[in-house]
C-alpha cells in the first residue's frame, strides 16, 4: 500500500497534488486547519483512502498529537511506500525589518521550517522501523535564492528548507529514499492574493505581482502539481538533495 502525507491540502498546490495522487490510487492523509470535502468525495469515488488530520502546524503544541495520528495510519506492516509532501506555508509577514511583528514571525518560522523538519524527522524514524521507502518533497520557492525587499522572513525559511533538504539527502545516501525540494514558480493561489494586497512601503515590487496576474502569467496549481508527479514517476532519474524548479522541468 502507498500513502501520501500532504500538508496544506485544503487549497492551492497541496489540494492539486493530493487530488492527482488520489487519481494514481495513492491513499492520502491531508494535514491543514480546514478539511477538504472535494478531496474526500474524489477519494470515495475512486475507492481510495482519504484521511484528514486537522492541525495548526504553526502551533507547536498541536504537532505531537497530529504526528501520532498520521503515523498510526500510514506506517503499518502493509505499507511499502510513503510520499511526504511538505507543502503548507505562509508568506506573511511581508514587511521590512524593523516593522516585523513577533508573533507572526514566530508562527511563520514554525509553519514553514520547524514543522517540515519535525514531520520529516519522525517519518524517517518510522520508515526505518518498518522498512518503508519514502519520497520527501519539500516545497520551496525561488525566494530562497533571491533577495526581495519585504520578504526577509519568507526568503530565510525557504533558503533554510533547501539546506535541510540537502543535509537530509546526504545523511540518507544509499537508503533508497527520494529527497528533493520543489520550487513551483508563481501560481494562481490565495498566497498570491495576499502578496498583491501588500502596501508598496512593505513590499517594493507589489506592482510587478499585480501586473503578472493581469497578464495571466500565473500558473494553475493543477499544472504545477502534474509536473511534480511526472518527476516522481521515475525516481531513478532523480538527484537527491536537488532543488527542482518548475521552469527548468517544463523547458526540458
Ligand atoms: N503561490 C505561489 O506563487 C508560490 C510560489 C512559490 C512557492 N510557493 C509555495 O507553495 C506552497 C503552497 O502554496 P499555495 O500558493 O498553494 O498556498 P495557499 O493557497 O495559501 O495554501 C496554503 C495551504 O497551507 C495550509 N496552511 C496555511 N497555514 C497553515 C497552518 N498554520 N497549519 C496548517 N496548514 C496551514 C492552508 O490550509 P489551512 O488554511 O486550511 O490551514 C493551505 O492548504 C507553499 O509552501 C508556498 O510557500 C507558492
Amino acid at each position: 500500500m502507498q500513502y501520501a502525507i500532504v500538508t496544506g491540502d485544503s487549497r492551492g498546490l497541496g489540494e492539486a497534488v493530493a487530488k492527482q495522487l488520489i487519481e494514481k490510487n495513492v491513499n492520502v492523509i491531508g494535514v491543514s486547519r480546514s478539511e477538504n470535502n472535494t478531496l474526500k468525495s474524489h477519494a470515495e469515488e475512486r475507492q481510495v483512502e482519504y484521511h484528514h488530520v486537522t492541525c495548526d502546524l504553526s502551533n507547536p503544541s498541536e504537532m505531537d498529537a497530529a504526528l501520532d495520528e498520521i503515523v498510526q495510519i500510514a506506517f503499518t506492516e502493509r505499507t511499502h511506500y510513503v510520499y511526504v509532501v511538505n507543502n503548507a506555508g505562509m508568506v506573511e509577514p511581508i514587511e521590512t525589518v524593523g516593522n516585523l511583528e513577533a508573533d507572526q514571525t514566530a508562527k511563520h518560522i514554525q509553519l514553514n521550517l520547524t514543522a517540515p523538519i519535525l514531520l520529516t524527522n519522525r517519518f524517517i524514524q518510522e520508515a526505518d522501523k518498518h522498512d518503508i521507502q519514502m519520497a520527501v518533497i519539500n516545497v520551496t520557492s525561488g525566494a530562497a535564492e533571491k533577495t526581495i525587499h519585504g520578504w526577509s522572513v519568507y526568503s530565510s525559511t525557504k533558503a533554510a528548507i533547501n539546506r535541510f533538504t540537502k543535509t537530509l539527502a546526504l545523511e540518507q545516501e544509499g537508503n533508497g529514499h527520494v529527497i528533493i525540494a520543489y520550487s513551483p514558480g508563481v501560481m494562481d493561489t490565495d498566497m498570491q492574493e495576499e502578496i498583491r494586497s501588500s502596501s508598496e512601503d512593505a513590499f517594493r515590487d507589489v506592482e510587478k505581482f499585480k501586473q503578472m496576474k493581469e497578464e495571466g502569467a500565473l500558473r494553475s496549481p493543477t499544472e504545477v502539481a502534474a509536473v511534480l508527479l511526472d518527476l516522481l514517476n521515475d525516481p531513478h532519474d532523480i538527484d537527491n538533495g536537488e532543488v527542482y524548479k518548475l521552469y527548468d522541468l517544463i523547458e526540458k
